[in-house]
């Protein structure tokens, strides 16, 4: 196993995905998330949720976490993990579901965690199955 490999880093992207997600900015909801993404290098990339007053505009925590990544030089997801304090186990909205696509194969785990552990597994292509995506659009 190398870096990249997601259940090696399990570890790493909890506590980077609690981290960011006690910076969370959602006064709104109340509702605190955090999101930690392992590029191609085997780096972690985080982000929180930001809400502002005007609701529908708030940012996820998973694109803020994938705009990190690709700010950093990343182009590929590896895996991704979610925290959120809820006694279901919180997986990216759809939206977030087809931004990860763009960067992540169906196989690549999407962990979710609560507070503290994590709860539960999904393939991403569980998640979005028979998903759009860029070889939709043909050769560019
Ligand atoms: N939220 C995320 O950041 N990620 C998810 O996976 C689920 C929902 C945010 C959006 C909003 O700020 C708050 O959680 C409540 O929906």
């Amino acid at each position: 196993m190398d870096d990249t490999t997601p259940e090696r880093q399990l570890p790493h992207l909890l506590a980077a995905a609690l981290a960011a997600r006690s910076r969370a900015y959602a006064p709104y909801s109340n509702f605190a998330v955090g999101a930690a993404l392992l590029d191609e290098h085997g780096r972690i990339h985080s982000g929180c949720n930001v809400e502002n007053a005007a609701y529908p505009e708030g940012l996820c925590a998973e694109a803020m976490a994938l705009g990190a990544l690709v700010l950093a030089g990343g182009t590929r997801v590896r895996a991704a993990l979610v925290a959120a304090d809820s006694t279901q186990a919180v997986t990216p909205c759809g939206g977030c579901r087809q931004k990860l696509r763009e960067f992540a194969d169906d196989g690549v785990p999407v962990w979710s965690a609560d507070a503290h552990a994590v709860v539960a597994r999904h393939a991403l292509g569980e998640l979005l199955p028979a998903s759009f995506g860029p070889d939709h659009l043909g050769p560019r």
